[in-house]
């Protein structure tokens, strides 16, 4: 049950001691202030493509020059976009704590990486990587666009098969790369011992595993806070909740601890 909700006045600060080591979640809602769109808001892009069509298994099967003009007009537009204050502010607090910090993002725009985060585990994959549907070679680095078909595998062509590449995107009905899950869980098995923060930021709390960390990160003993622009559907299992966008919020939450957290 939330203890304490803020939604106007003066943000509260979080508490980070040499003890305390913090696991962050974030979604859609830190980078809709650099100008990307997120899913399930007003004007949110499941709202003008069908989830099922762009980010399933299935719809891909069916139309792949669709999710390649889906994915292809998303990577052009994050290209475009730069990390906002709230981005900074996460990457600060990692070069104040080091290895007793980790970010597990569901966002695939890099933002986080611009930034200057480095303990990120981005666990529903990244815009700018692309795989073979059809061998296992390893996801490689790509921001070109397809606009007029989907690509083929060069390695599955050089051995006289056809395959399509795909965005490195987890859709849904798909799994999470288990060793991103053990990343997550063994930063948890350390940090238990110690004064863990679990930091929830701009995500509706709908979609799982995501929306479940929370609990997981309160069996290891966390403190728990949300940072939404509303209350998430799962809410209700955080210790602490601040109310509003992202950007302004996390740069004064964690502002004792940082000092000026700008740069
Ligand atoms: P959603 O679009 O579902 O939720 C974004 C949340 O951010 C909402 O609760 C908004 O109220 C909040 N929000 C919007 N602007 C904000 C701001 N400036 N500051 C703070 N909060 C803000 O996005 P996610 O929860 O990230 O998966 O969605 C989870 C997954 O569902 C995504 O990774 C994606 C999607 O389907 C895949 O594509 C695999």
């Amino acid at each position: 049950m939330t203890e304490t909700m803020t939604t106007q006045g003066e943000t509260p600060r979080l508490r980070i001691d040499d003890d305390t080591w913090v696991l962050v979640l974030t979604g859609a809602g830190v980078s809709a202030e650099s100008g990307i769109r997120t899913f399930r808001d007003a004007g949110g892009l499941w709202e003008d493509y069908p989830v099922e069509q762009v980010a399933s298994p299935g719809g891909f099967a069916a139309d792949p020059a669709l999710v390649w003009r889906f994915y292809s007009a998303r990577r052009a537009k994050a290209k475009t976009c730069a990390p906002n204050p709230g981005h900074r502010a996460l990457a600060a607090i990692e070069d104040r704590l080091g290895d007793r910090f980790l970010l597990a993002t569901q966002n695939v725009d890099g933002l986080h990486g611009q930034a200057g985060n480095r303990r990120v585990v981005e666990i529903h994959g990244s815009l700018f990587l692309t795989r073979c549907s059809g061998c296992t070679r390893p996801p490689f680095p790509d921001d070109r666009e397809y606009p007029d078909g989907p690509p083929k595998c060069d390695e599955c062509a050089a051995r006289g098969r056809t395959s399509l590449l795909r965005p490195h995107i987890v859709w849904f009905g798909e799994m999470l790369d288990p060793e991103d899950l053990l990343r997550i869980g063994s930063f948890l098995d350390q940090a238990r011992r110690h004064r863990l923060v679990f930091l929830a930021v701009g995500t509706s709390g709908v979609v799982y595993p995501a929306a479940g960390m929370v609990l997981e990160a309160r069996a290891a003993g966390a403190e728990t806070w949300l940072v939404n622009a509303e209350p998430a559907d799962n809410a209700r299992h955080f210790h602490h909740f601040v109310e509003g966008p992202s950007g302004r919020v996390l740069p004064a939450l964690f502002g004792e601890a940082l000092g000026a957290v700008t740069r």
